[in-house]
């Protein structure tokens, strides 16, 4: 009933376009990354093509959980599943750099030749609304860039970069790279790769957020090609525990993406966080939006005991609240 309704609306609205997301799985992430990639596919009224990049021994059970989502869309989602790899050039010194996993996606441009765009996003994010919002962003890009992000912190006295970074940095507080839009024809034109060697090679030393680190330098030589996203689009427990760095788009205008990053969908610490992972991962696809995830939360969420980020309840419903009116689900 509902997969009817999703599919009028889609022929409606977005007649061709295929959103492309890309995520990379490791160890312990696997079914917080498979979530991730359902909160995609709970709100999307276009085409998805999820390009996930996985430890050999996940790959099964992957196509498992992505197969039943694209029956579920009527083929409307479509997925490859890759091994972790790195450029041929240096493949060593970058497995050996940081985690493996976490700096995939630098190599993103080349490891995916035919690929014009797509959003790379870490496991622990969860989207609260249609992932096409996000994509039409790339719409306002000007002719030099290439890749949109947020900020990683509010606030200028407190955020990590200004307090600790030894190395150059995007903008007066860095840019958080756990959700990027990348536009990886123009990252190739680029000569990206050789961008992220240069600045390994210049700065190793006071590296010490990876990949992260990384961008913020080589952003810092080129601001031109960095769009700026608000907090919004990756909010996370930094933006409501402390004052001064909250995230005032959020409380305005709705969380958009939630980002619960040091496993804060696992644990109790921010009770909010973690009872939105759990109504997505409970979703049946046949119950419906309203039904299904905004009843839910709209019942829970106030009920949570005061604690850390409980106040924002109504910026995390916020958005679902429009878009089920618009869309009548
Ligand atoms: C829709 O997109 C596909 C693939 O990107 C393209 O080949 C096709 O020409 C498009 N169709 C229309 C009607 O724009
Ligand atoms: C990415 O950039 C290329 C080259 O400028 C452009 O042709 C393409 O439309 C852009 N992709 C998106 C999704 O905006
Ligand atoms: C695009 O926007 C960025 C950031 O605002 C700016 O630095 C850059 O000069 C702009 N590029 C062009 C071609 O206008």
């Amino acid at each position: 009933m509902v997969i009817i309704i999703r599919i009028d609306v889609y022929h409606i609205i977005r007649k061709n376009l295929t959103v492309q997301l890309a995520v990379v799985i490791c160890g312990t992430r696997l079914q917080e990354g498979l979530m991730m990639l359902k909160s995609a596919a709970v709100f999307t009224l276009t085409k998805l093509h999820f390009h996930v990049f996985a430890e050999d021994h996940l790959h099964i059970p992957i196509r498992q959980r992505l197969n039943e989502i694209s029956v579920i869309s009527q083929n409307t989602i479509t997925y490859d599943v890759l091994p972790i790899k790195f450029p041929k050039d240096n493949a060593d010194i970058w497995k050996k750099l940081f985690k493996p996993c976490s700096c995939q996606r630098l190599f993103l441009p080349y490891l995916l030749k035919k690929t014009d765009s797509l959003i790379y996003l870490d496991t622990d994010i969860l989207f609260m609304r249609p992932p096409e919002d996000l994509w039409n962003f790339f719409n306002k890009f000007n002719a030099t860039q290439l890749v949109a992000v947020s900020p990683e912190g509010e606030d200028i006295r407190t955020s990590w970069y200004n307090k600790f970074a030894q190395h150059p940095y995007y903008g007066k507080l860095g840019i958080n790279s756990d959700v990027i839009l990348m536009n990886l024809t123009r990252m190739r034109k680029a000569n990206w790769n050789d961008k992220v060697t240069k600045v390994y090679q210049k700065y190793r030393s006071s590296i010490v957020l990876g990949d992260q680190d990384i961008l913020n330098a080589i952003f810092h030589f080129h601001p031109e090609m960095v769009y700026v996203l608000t907090c919004a689009w990756n909010y996370r427990p930094d933006h409501c525990r402390y004052g001064r760095n909250d995230c005032k788009h959020a409380y305005k205008n709705g969380v958009s993406l939630l980002h619960g990053d040091r496993q804060t969908f696992h644990k109790n610490d921010f009770p909010s966080f973690r009872i939105v992972y759990e109504v997505i991962q409970n979703y049946d696809f046949k119950t419906g939006v309203t039904r299904g995830i905004y009843n839910p939360l709209k019942r829970i969420l106030p009920m949570v005991q005061k604690s850390y980020c409980s106040r924002i309840w109504e910026s995390m419903i916020m958005i679902l609240k429009r878009y089920r009116r618009e869309h009548k689900l």
